[in-house]
């Protein structure tokens, strides 16, 4: 089958794995273009060489964003922009026919995500978006031994994501202390994203958060010195119900220089179980049974090294085949909802019920995409 053409819009630091991967990772999709609002450094992105002096994406395009909006070979668009951009690009993106496929998190409020979820429902377009490190052979190997009773029935969870945040090493950081960053909208997607996956949806939650600087000092290397105003919360500490009776907590936090703490854990009525970390694709994911030590489970499933874009590749693969995509955009509007339910109940002192829900998306199994 003709592999769907893909265009990126935004080629910024994150672009370049999604321009290696969506190059050659995956044979159901072709990537043809690419834009940003800076027309250099889509250029830039087309110019790259490997050591032997040739290009290393020889068929790709730079092109300005409407030219690549107006092309139409392109079917996905891949929109790699900032948080604050992600409702309005994706928007065009919409408009322009294409299917759009955001990072995280989908848009900065509930509101921008409903509207996106219901344009592209109304054209008969898929949304979706990042993380689909839960495709991965670490998320798809813990999900298959919880399916397949390892642990018994899960009863808790728990995930932390602490660190000092990025202002020491992102070239440009601003929008990490800015709507639509901070530890949760930023990190919170891939904790949240994996646990929806492998205890279902979240129906209600508490939340508590904090904000340790009003400005951070950046450390890039670029930007040594630069001051940056802090306008979002730094901490901030969930509890989750789930539908299914299970609960869990997270803490994401950019005010912490080190920690012990586990990633994602899950534990049920007849086991415990180690994810691994759910920005990657690989394990190690552990199992501990009742009187028995910690065990390292081989990985049953592919994708354990950095797929960036398989995701996209399934929304490809949903286009052709006609079944639901599974970085689906229900998925990423949960998810949306759960963080800014954390944030709300923080403001109100009261629990939250969640509005939102969405399919489990289905296990990956095999290698589907593969060249
Ligand atoms: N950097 C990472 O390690 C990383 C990892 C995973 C996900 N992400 C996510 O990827 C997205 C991009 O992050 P990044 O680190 O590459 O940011 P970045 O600032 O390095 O790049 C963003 C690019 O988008 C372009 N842009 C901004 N607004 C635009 C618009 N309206 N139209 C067209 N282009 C526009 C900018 O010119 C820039 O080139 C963010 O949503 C971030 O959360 C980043």
């Amino acid at each position: 089958m003709k592999p769907v053409s893909v265009g990126i819009i935004g080629c910024g630091n994150i672009s370049g794995i999604y321009l290696k991967n969506l190059s050659g990772l995956f044979g159901n999709v072709r990537l043809v273009a690419c834009a940003d609002i800076d027309f250099s450094r889509a250029q830039a992105k087309v110019d790259e060489k490997d050591e032997a002096g040739n290009r290393l994406y020889p068929d790709l395009k730079a092109m300005r964003v409407d030219g690549l909006l107006a092309d139409p070979e392109i079917r996905i668009v891949v929109n790699l922009t900032i948080p604050a951009a992600h409702y309005e690009v994706a928007k065009k993106i919409l408009e322009a026919g294409k299917c759009a496929y955001n990072e995280k998190p989908l848009t900065l409020s509930r509101e921008q995500g409903k509207e996106l979820l219901a344009l592209a429902k109304e054209k008969g377009l898929l949304i979706g978006g990042a993380p689909d490190t839960f495709l991965g052979a670490g998320i798809q190997t813990a999900r298959k031994l919880i399916e397949d009773g390892w642990i018994g029935r899960p009863v808790s969870a728990t995930a932390f994501m602490c660190c000092h945040g990025h202002e020491s090493w992102h070239p440009a950081p601003e929008f990490y202390y800015q709507p639509g960053g901070g530890p949760m909208f930023d990190m919170g997607p891939y904790y949240l994203t994996a646990l929806v996956n492998l205890l279902g949806t979240v129906k209600s939650v508490a939340g508590m958060t904090s904000r340790a600087f009003d400005e951070r000092i950046c450390t890039s290397a670029n930007r040594n010195g630069d001051i940056l105003p802090v306008d979002v919360e730094t901490s901030v500490a969930g509890l989750m119900r789930f539908a299914s009776g299970a609960v869990g907590t997270i803490i994401t936090s950019f005010d912490v220089w080190g920690h012990n703490l586990p990633l994602i854990e899950v534990h049920g009525t007849s086991g415990s179980l180690s994810v691994p970390d759910p920005n990657g694709f690989g394990g190690p994911v552990k199992l501990k049974r009742p009187g028995q030590d910690w065990k390292e489970i081989p990985l049953s499933h592919n994708y354990a090294e950095n797929s960036r874009g398989l995701g996209v590749a399934d929304m490809a693969r949903a286009l052709t085949d006609g079944k639901n995509a599974r970085a689906s955009g229900e998925l990423a509007y949960h998810v949306l909802d759960i963080m800014h339910a954390f944030h709300d109940s923080s403001d109100s002192g009261a629990f939250f019920e969640l509005q939102s829900s969405c399919q489990i998306p289905e296990p990956l199994e095999g290698d589907l995409f593969r060249f």
